[in-house]
């Protein structure tokens, strides 16, 4: 079992396959991209499952989330996903993407044993997408959106990050979009998770400013009576329901002290959070021949000094080392 000293218990593995990604997003990365991984400090797509075989069989992992970088630019992904499917206890397994190359491999994904997919689209205009993401993908996105649906890669859910003066006054937009062709969305507060270190507080679009702009159009009750257990996304009805929106509010209503998270990055770095400033090294234990017992035992060691939570709040906050696009998001 994955626990640390608050009694939190990880249940939930989040795979960086990638930190590679094929789109520039203003808020993450600048335009000519990133000092990337090397190949050979990658790790293998053997050295991948066999990590997953001893979360599972070991430590208790019931859910793996696949994501990058774009988890998709990752020529091994289906054969990974297929692999771990066969593995016991079988996981849940889901994919965070941003949708560009869905439509061609979703199928496959679907058959190799994928539950279901969370697709990153922040915007319906093509061109406030091209500016904000530096390239002309808008309807490939879309394109992969639908792909998803048609495999029964469900529920399909949304990710938007909202920001002022590009795309804040869309989220009424956006909603309607999504309820009508029966898409999760969930709105994102940004986080200082950029490799710019550009982040500021002030200039965030806040849970309480998207559920205000949303109220201008829809009835909003909310679902669970704020029990949202350990899922980020507090969840609102649409207009009496069946449908859907969320928020994920990260920096202004933080969800650490429920949090079932560990993370192991492209590179074979676990991180017992997205803003944990240590990693520990499993690829090194890995090509020196460890078996697996101690390569459980340096993961259960790891996650005993998780902290309590993101930090965001504290005068000393520093920002990880990495940026989300080299961690996972
Ligand atoms: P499901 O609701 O189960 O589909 O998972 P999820 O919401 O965790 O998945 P997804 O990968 O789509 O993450 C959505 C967003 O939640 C990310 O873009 C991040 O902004 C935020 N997020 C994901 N993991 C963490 C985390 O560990 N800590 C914090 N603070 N935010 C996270
Ligand atoms: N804060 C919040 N969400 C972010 N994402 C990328 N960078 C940040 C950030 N700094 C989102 C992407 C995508 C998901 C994987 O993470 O928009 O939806
Ligand atoms: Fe968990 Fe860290 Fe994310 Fe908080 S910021 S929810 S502790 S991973």
């Amino acid at each position: 079992m994955l626990i640390d000293t608050y009694g939190r218990v990880a249940t939930d593995l989040r795979v960086s396959l990638t930190d590679r990604c094929n789109l520039r997003c203003t808020y993450c990365m600048p335009e000519e991209g990133l000092q990337w991984l090397a190949k050979p400090d990658l790790l293998t797509d053997d050295e991948i499952v066999r990590l997953i075989d001893i979360a599972v069989s070991s430590l208790g992992i019931e859910e793996v989330r696949f994501t990058g970088g774009e988890p998709l630019l990752r020529p091994g992904l289906v054969g990974i996903v297929e692999r771990v499917a066969t593995l016991e206890p079988r996981p849940r397994m889901s994919l965070t993407t941003n949708g560009i190359g869905l439509k061609r491999t979703a199928a496959a994904l679907k058959a190799a044993g994928l539950d279901r997919v969370n697709v990153s689209l922040d915007t319906l205009r093509p061109d406030v997408f091209k500016a904000l993401t530096r390239r002309d993908r808008h309807k490939d996105v879309l394109d992969g959106l639908e792909a998803a649906r048609a495999a029964d890669l469900t529920p399909v859910k949304v990710n938007t990050v909202l920001m002022p003066g590009l795309n804040e006054d869309e989220a009424p937009d956006l909603l309607a979009w999504a309820v009508k062709h029966e898409y999760e969305l969930r709105f994102i507060e940004q986080m200082p998770l950029d490799a710019q270190h550009g982040w500021k507080r002030e200039g965030m679009v806040t849970a309480e400013d998207i559920l205000a702009s949303l109220r201008t159009r829809f009835e909003l009750t909310p679902e669970g009576a704020g029990d949202r257990g350990s899922a980020p996304a507090e969840r609102w009805l649409v207009d009496g329901g069946p449908h859907r929106v969320g928020v994920i509010a990260s920096v202004t209503r933080p969800f650490c002290a429920a949090c079932d998270r560990t993370r192991l990055t492209a590179d074979g770095q676990i991180r017992t959070c997205l803003f944990a400033r240590e990693e520990t090294d499993l690829r090194g234990a890995l090509r020196s021949g460890a078996p697996d017992e101690e390569i459980a035992e340096i993961w259960t060691k790891a996650m005993w000094g998780k902290k309590a939570g993101s930090g965001l709040d504290d005068p000393t906050f520093l920002q990880p080392d990495r940026p989300m696009s080299a961690i996972g998001g």
